[in-house]
């Protein structure tokens, strides 16, 4: 049987990507436009710039993966595009423009679930990882656990009941104005939190404790964490006179105190889906894995963390390269590969699927 090759396309939030690969995992072509920098500067996301801004790249994106591969729209099998969830404004953008080239080019369309093409990301360069294992997915938008039984199949077991933590530590990086200093101006806030936190020599003077351990759930909270950290902001910022425009003095301890709480947080959650898999026998002992992915697992201090739970509790850790965690449109393409596969979710007929409104 010939190979097929796939183009998919991602658009549910600030990222337009494509990328092109065949059914034997083969990355052909990739392309990315990130619109990071303009948020920053508009102080985070606002979903019509983030619509106007895919719109106006869309094009030149899945020309320059196309290019890239070396192939023109004749070579592609069917095309998919994340449908949802995510910003409609954005998710339309990707949604019609995939639709568009299928009519086109009377090809078969693939609609997407971000959340399951994140999580299966890492069946991409881990071809031996099988199904059932425990997914970790950690992002800007989201916080979840939940079990993967198959491609179309994930058990949830517990998400955030307030901010994502990526979405915590943007707020945290701008409310401690980290931008005003050159090496973190080009930074996400997570990434700048992570930098700042580098540079702590006393993090343990801020006694943040977890949330939510008295629960035996697999909940997450992140927005108390980041207002007890409001708090000690504005202490400072009062009693050391601290300017408008300048950031506090002990900004990289309280980044430190930020992170390991969050840090802690994950993996206590963690262990109460790891105890709870083990008590309903979800995923055979022998090849129990966890998968952790979305922007916030680029972090190499709470991917630490992980490793130690996967440690004590027998599980594999893998966590898939920074760009792959990141939204990108491989593993759009990638999670389409596996579904053509499956022969699971391909319209040939295709005018009535729309993206999810929130
Ligand atoms: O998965 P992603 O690209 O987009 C969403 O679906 O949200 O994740 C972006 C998020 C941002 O909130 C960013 O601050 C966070 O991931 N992030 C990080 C790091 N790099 C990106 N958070 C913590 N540490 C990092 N190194
Ligand atoms: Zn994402």
């Amino acid at each position: 049987k010939r190979r097929s090759v796939i183009l998919g396309i991602e658009s549910s939030c600030d990222d337009t990507g494509c990328g092109i690969i065949d059914t034997e995992g083969n990355i052909l072509g990739e392309s990315l436009h990130s619109q990071l920098l303009v948020h920053l500067n508009n102080g985070g996301i606002i979903p019509p710039v983030a619509g106007v801004l895919h719109r106006k790249n869309i094009e030149q994106v899945v020309e320059s993966a196309l290019k890239s591969a070396n192939l023109s729209m004749k070579d592609i099998d069917a095309v998919a595009a994340t449908v949802k969830p995510g910003l409609p404004m954005s998710l339309e953008v990707g949604t019609m423009f995939g639709k568009l080239l299928c009519r086109k080019h009377q090809k078969p369309f693939i609609p997407i679930h971000h959340m399951e093409a994140h999580a299966l990301t890492a069946r991409l360069q881990n071809p031996s990882l099988e199904f059932p294992f425990l997914v970790l997915l950690i992002s800007g938008g989201h916080c979840l656990l939940a079990v993967a039984h198959s491609v179309d199949k994930f058990a949830l077991l517990g998400e955030s009941i307030d901010d994502a933590p990526g979405e915590a530590f943007d707020k945290m990086a701008r409310r401690m104005k980290l931008r005003n200093l050159p090496e973190y101006y080009e930074l996400s806030g997570g990434q700048a939190i992570e930098l700042a936190a580098s540079k702590a020599d006393d993090p343990l003077q801020f006694p943040f404790t977890p949330p939510l351990l008295q629960y035996k759930d697999c909940k997450f909270s992140f927005a108390g964490a980041k207002n007890v950290c409001k708090y000690y902001i504005e202490k400072e910022e009062l009693s050391k006179g601290v300017a408008p425009d300048e950031v506090i003095p002990d900004v990289a301890n309280l980044s430190a105190a930020f992170l390991l709480v969050v840090t802690k947080h994950l993996c206590q959650r963690l262990q109460r889906a790891m105890e709870y898999v083990a008590r309903k026998s979800l995923i055979p002992i022998e090849r129990q894995t966890l998968v952790v992915s979305g922007g916030v697992a680029c972090n190499n201090f709470i991917a630490q963390g992980l490793e130690i739970v996967c440690n004590e509790y027998n599980y594999k850790l893998v966590r898939p390269p920074a760009k792959l965690c990141t939204d990108n449109g491989i593993m759009v393409a990638w999670n389409a590969v596996e579904r053509w596969k499956a022969n699971i979710g391909v319209y040939k007929d295709f005018e009535g699927i729309e993206v999810e409104k929130i």
